[in-house]
């Protein structure tokens, strides 16, 4: 399987950058070809501008992303987000025509689960100084997947990608040796299931869930709201 790797970290020596090395060698044991946008280390220019369209650096961004068939996502959360860096590496290589306004041979628009970018897979391997009680369903962060929402859901998904579930280290600014080797283990195990996981079963937009207006039909998920309710119920 090719799999691309992005990396948003500036410091190499930090714990995301232990794991972004252990994590590339793995898929490599594992017999994958890998590439590797490290954004700090190709001084990726995050700021949009107008002449985008022909800039080579996004165009070689979206060439990485038409040869993979998994891409990693990898960062520190970073004021409940990613760092901006990775932000704007979204802003520019999603462009028109790419990660949105991509439309059918009918006039559709492509988008939450269809689009150029379906049939990959995306995963999001993150590392964040709360601890694990504390992004749970009543923790004060609010849970992970609903601070994900916007990149797995607004973003990948959006994009048509199918979206794993993500691959969170918590607690990790004080990491002990133990803590890292657990850490480690999980990210491997997780990667050498790239092909097999299960995505988050998020409703597909044109798969006859929602109305017209994209709100989820009266009968999916009957009088609740929020999040969840984008998820496919389970039966
Ligand atoms: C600017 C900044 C903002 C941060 N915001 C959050 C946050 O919103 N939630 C959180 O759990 N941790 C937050 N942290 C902690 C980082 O997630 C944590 O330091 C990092 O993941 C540790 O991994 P590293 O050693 O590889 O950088 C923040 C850290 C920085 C520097």
């Amino acid at each position: 399987m090719n799999v691309l790797w992005v990396f948003a970290h500036p410091e190499p020596r930090s714990l995301s950058g232990a794991l972004r090395d252990d994590g590339l060698r793995t898929l490599r044991e594992l017999g994958h070809d890998v590439r590797e946008s490290d954004l700090y280390a190709m001084k990726w220019n995050p700021v949009v501008d107008a002449r985008d369209e022909v800039n080579p650096d996004i165009l070689a961004e979206q060439e990485k992303l038409e040869w993979a068939d998994t891409v990693v996502v990898q960062f520190p959360l970073w004021w409940y987000g990613m760092p901006a860096i990775l932000k704007g590496w979204f802003d520019r290589v999603f462009v028109k025509g790419f990660g949105y306004g991509v439309f059918a041979e009918d006039g559709r628009t492509l988008r939450y689960g269809e689009g150029r970018l379906a049939g990959k897979r995306a995963m999001v391997v993150l590392t964040a100084g709360a601890r694990e009680p504390a992004m749970g369903p009543r923790g004060v962060n609010g849970t992970l997947d609903e601070v994900l929402w916007p990149l797995h859901h607004g973003t990948l998904f959006y994009a048509g990608m199918s979206v794993l579930p993500p691959v969170p280290v918590y607690g990790a600014n004080r990491v002990s040796d133990t803590q890292f080797a657990a850490a480690r283990s999980h990210l491997r195990r997780r990667l050498g299931t790239l092909e097999t996981t299960e995505p988050i079963p998020f409703r597909t937009q044109n798969g006859g869930d929602y109305d017209d207006d994209l709100v989820l039909r009266p009968d999916r998920s009957p009088g609740a709201t929020g999040l969840a309710v984008h998820l496919r119920q389970a039966g």
